[in-house]
């Protein structure tokens, strides 16, 4: 069952990203939501209906929760849940930067089964199942061997809500100069995929959403790298923080983190 709920997940996300790559070269209608950079598009949209139609086909007795809020509960109190972000990195989307994803994953409960995540520009299609490992491109993949922060590359990324709330400033200038960078690339879905391969050796980020971020963690824990909360309690779905690693940087990761957080504290005391 779990092949067959990869498989559904891997076409209905490249089909969802043929939208996506029609929708780039055509004139954007950018909506805001509310908030000054909280973009949305039409092709957020067409890419959710067509996803949330399909899951329903294909799983009727399933939840869906979306960003975009078309998802819907099931009427048989499923204990499974699909995760959906139709489009990650909107505003690189929307300013036609093309790193950006459609990412889609299914929980029983908490637990974590199938994910997807998929860059339709690159091709790049990121899948991975409960205990049968992630792949890139249908080739295993696992996450890096760089053992010290100071030789690592990261990654993180900031909201598009309350950005001034935001505490990420600080780390992102800790972290640069204790790394060999840290980038900023705009996917959250992506960031975490380009963990569970190797590219980046470790992301934080502060406030994501379920849908941001599960379809990563699974790829990420079955890459054979390590996800927690910056105490070190095991990830869970929708936590205000993310620490994700290649679990080798990932204590010297969160002590830096703590590090930072109680200067702050103190800076503010
Ligand atoms: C955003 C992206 C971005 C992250 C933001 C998310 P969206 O998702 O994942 O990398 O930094 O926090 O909201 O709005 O493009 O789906
Ligand atoms: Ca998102
Ligand atoms: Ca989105």
């Amino acid at each position: 069952m779990l092949d067959n709920y990869l498989e559904a997940a891997v076409e209905i996300a490249q089909e969802a990203g043929k939208i996506l790559v029609e929708e780039l070269s055509r004139p954007l209608e950018i909506r805001y939501k509310g908030d000054e950079v909280d973009l949305v598009t039409q092709a957020d949209k067409r890419s959710e209906r067509l996803i949330v139609e399909r899951l329903t086909k294909y799983f009727p007795d399933h939840a869906i929760s979306a960003e975009e809020g078309t998802g819907h509960e099931s009427a048989a109190a499923s204990e499974f849940r699909w995760h959906v972000d139709p489009l990650d990195g909107t505003t690189n989307f929307a300013h036609g930067y093309p790193c950006f994803s459609v990412s889609i994953a299914l929980a029983q409960r908490d637990t974590l089964l199938a994910a997807t995540v998929f860059n339709p520009f690159y091709n790049e299609l990121f899948a991975a199942a409960r205990s049968e490992g992630a792949t890139f491109n249908g080739k295993k993949i696992h996450v890096s061997e760089v053992a010290a922060l100071s030789a690592s590359l990261l990654c993180t990324g900031f909201p598009v809500r309350n950005r001034k709330a935001s505490p990420n400033l600080q780390y992102y200038g800790d972290f640069t100069q204790r790394s060999h960078g840290v980038r900023r690339d705009g996917s959250a879905a992506l960031d975490l995929a380009s963990v569970a391969a190797g590219r980046f050796d470790g992301f934080w980020e502060f406030g994501l959403q379920r849908w941001d971020i599960a379809a990563g963690v699974l790829l990420i824990e079955e890459a054979g790298g390590k996800v927690s909360d910056f105490e070190g309690n095991p990830y869970q779905l929708g936590g205000p923080v993310i620490l994700a690693t290649n679990g080798l940087i990932h204590e010297e990761m969160r002590a830096t983190a703590l590090e930072i957080s109680r200067r702050a504290r103190s800076l503010r005391e």
